[in-house]
């Protein structure tokens, strides 16, 4: 079966391509390639995890243009959609509101119609632990009501998760929604607090602690979230009329996947100041708008569901990024770029 990857380029959707190749999978990726962060990691991603490899098709473009869109999975019979590209980011939504109307909003209507035209199998699609906002009970429980964002990016996840539930009703399309606590780890993105930190640490820069530290996070691995990820794919919901995960009574369902393990930011700082052999030094701020104070997630129905068990506490995932990103700055990560090759299924 031929699975689409949007945001193939990005940190999570270059690591889904990466397993669904090594599982002998063909895999068409799409992503624009922009400039929110530098587009050179993006390259390198694409260059150095993914490489030549005969199932994997990659296509610049964007795809919230249909046309682009169209072009990108011409020919192609899709079984599947792990709808992962989007504008992320809740800082940047306050000061580049329109990337996420195109790519979140637009971008979610044009997968959900692709979905529907090529009545997929399954659409599998990133959401965030933000659409709870900061007044949710810890921890976050996806049958808890989740209508108070503090971010339009925020706003902009939910409102995905509510475009696919009409579309779940309306067309019958197996649809699930993951929402993702805070990932981290090798290929990670440089505008998430473990990079930041990671080069401040190692230029001996003061890092930027907002709320003066007191901010808890569910930090996840990027290996369980991959795992989640592919999990849920393979577990299509059924169209049973029974209730989902989620609340929904069309074959739709709704999944954290965390780490259920927050930690404060503080303890981060610390692991990271461990891994580097250095003392970070520290800049207390306020807190930011548009931040929540802690993020918890209840991942009991996926534990269930998907057989999803994260198993990489931040005391190894931190040295494992830690030591990625001495390789990556330095310019010498070497892997071996194409994943092994498997006979297709
Ligand atoms: N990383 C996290 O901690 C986290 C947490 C919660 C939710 N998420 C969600 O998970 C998904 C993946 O996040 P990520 O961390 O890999 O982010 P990322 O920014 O590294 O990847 C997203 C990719 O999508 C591409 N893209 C954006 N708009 C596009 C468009 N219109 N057309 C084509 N490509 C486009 C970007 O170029 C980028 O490569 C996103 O939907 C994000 O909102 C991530």
């Amino acid at each position: 079966m031929t699975v689409l990857v949007t945001g193939a380029a990005g940190f999570i959707g270059a690591h889904v391509v990466r397993a669904l190749l090594g599982r002998g999978q063909r895999v068409i990726g799409i992503d624009n390639l922009n400039t929110y962060y530098d587009p050179a990691l993006k390259h390198a991603r694409l260059a150095r995890l993914i490489g030549p490899h005969p199932d994997f098709r990659f296509v610049v473009g964007d795809f919230a243009d249909q046309a682009a869109l169209a072009a990108a999975v011409a020919g192609a019979r899709l079984g599947g959609i792990v709808h992962l590209g989007a504008q992320a980011g809740v800082r940047h939504s306050i000061d580049a509101p329109r990337d996420y109307g195109r790519s979140n909003l637009v971008g979610q209507l044009e997968l959900l119609e692709l979905a529907r035209q090529q009545r997929v199998a399954h659409l599998v699609y990133a959401s965030s632990s933000s659409v709870y906002g900061d007044t949710a009970r810890l921890p976050f429980n996806a049958e808890d009501r989740a209508d108070h964002p503090v971010s339009l990016y925020a706003a902009t996840k939910k409102a995905g998760e509510l475009m696919a539930e009409s579309y779940a009703h309306l067309y019958r399309v197996p649809m699930t929604g993951l929402r993702f606590f805070t990932v981290y780890g090798p290929w990670g993105r440089p505008d998430m607090a473990l990079w930041r930190f990671t080069e401040r640490v190692l230029a001996g820069v003061p890092l930027p602690l907002y709320n003066h530290g007191k901010l808890k996070r569910d930090f996840t691995y990027i290996d369980d979230i991959t795992a989640g990820i592919l999990a849920a794919l393979d577990r299509p919901p059924a169209d049973d009329g029974q209730p989902k995960p989620g609340g929904s009574l069309s074959p739709h369902a709704l999944y954290n996947l965390g780490n259920d393990q927050p930690v404060e930011v503080m303890e981060l700082v610390e692991r990271i100041g461990a891994a580097c052999g250095l003392a970070p030094l520290i800049e207390p701020l306020p807190m930011q708008a548009g931040d929540v104070t802690a993020t918890w997630a209840d991942i009991t129905p996926a534990r269930r569901d998907l057989g999803y068990a994260p198993a990489t506490p931040l005391a190894l995932g931190v040295p494992r990024f830690v030591e990625w990103y001495r390789g990556y700055s330095a310019g010498g990560i070497d892997e071996s770029p194409a994943v092994a090759q498997h006979p297709r299924p």
